[in-house]
């Protein structure tokens, strides 16, 4: 069984920074729907923008979770959480899907003041889907390894 000593910490680590660096990308992007209260030109492209960096850096983290080894590792350790570890991966195409959805309807920046609404009630409801996602991740590490790693509150 390969050790988690030998070959996951490095990118454990970076993983663990980086749920906690969408918190700061997921705020930015609330930013910019809630600083516009119409749909002005400038808003919907500065929340084209924020989406646009947070769908590159989600793509790269859940490529690098899928490689990884953490979740096949807790899996290993502790073969309970086999239904646990299939929902949180089966999350990753769904989560990109609707951030591309909501991308795809701000590529246009004169859009209606009902789209844009409608937008911004979508970005919420994604916001919570990503955060309950990296939630769940977490605590299936956190059981995987069995250790208190202060993940969850
Ligand atoms: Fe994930
Ligand atoms: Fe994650």
């Amino acid at each position: 069984m390969p050790s988690i000593e030998r070959a996951d910490p490095v990118i454990l680590g970076h993983i663990l920074a980086e749920h906690r660096a969408f918190h700061e990308e997921l705020s930015a992007a609330r930013a910019a729907f809630t600083s516009a209260d119409r749909s002005e030109a400038s808003g919907v492209r500065a929340a084209h923008a924020c989406l646009a960096t947070l769908r590159e850096h989600l793509a790269r983290h859940f490529a690098q979770e899928e490689q990884g080894g953490y979740l096949e590792e807790s899996l290993n350790r502790v073969p309970r959480l086999s239904p646990a570890v299939k929902a949180v991966l089966a999350d990753h195409p769904a989560l990109l899907a609707e951030l591309d959805g909501l991308i795809e309807r701000l590529s246009r920046p004169d859009i209606p003041q009902s789209s844009w609404e409608q937008a911004h009630r979508d970005f919420d409801a994604f916001a919570q889907h990503l955060v309950a996602h990296e939630r769940n991740e977490n605590a299936v590490v956190q059981e995987g390894y069995n250790e208190d790693l202060g993940l969850t509150e």
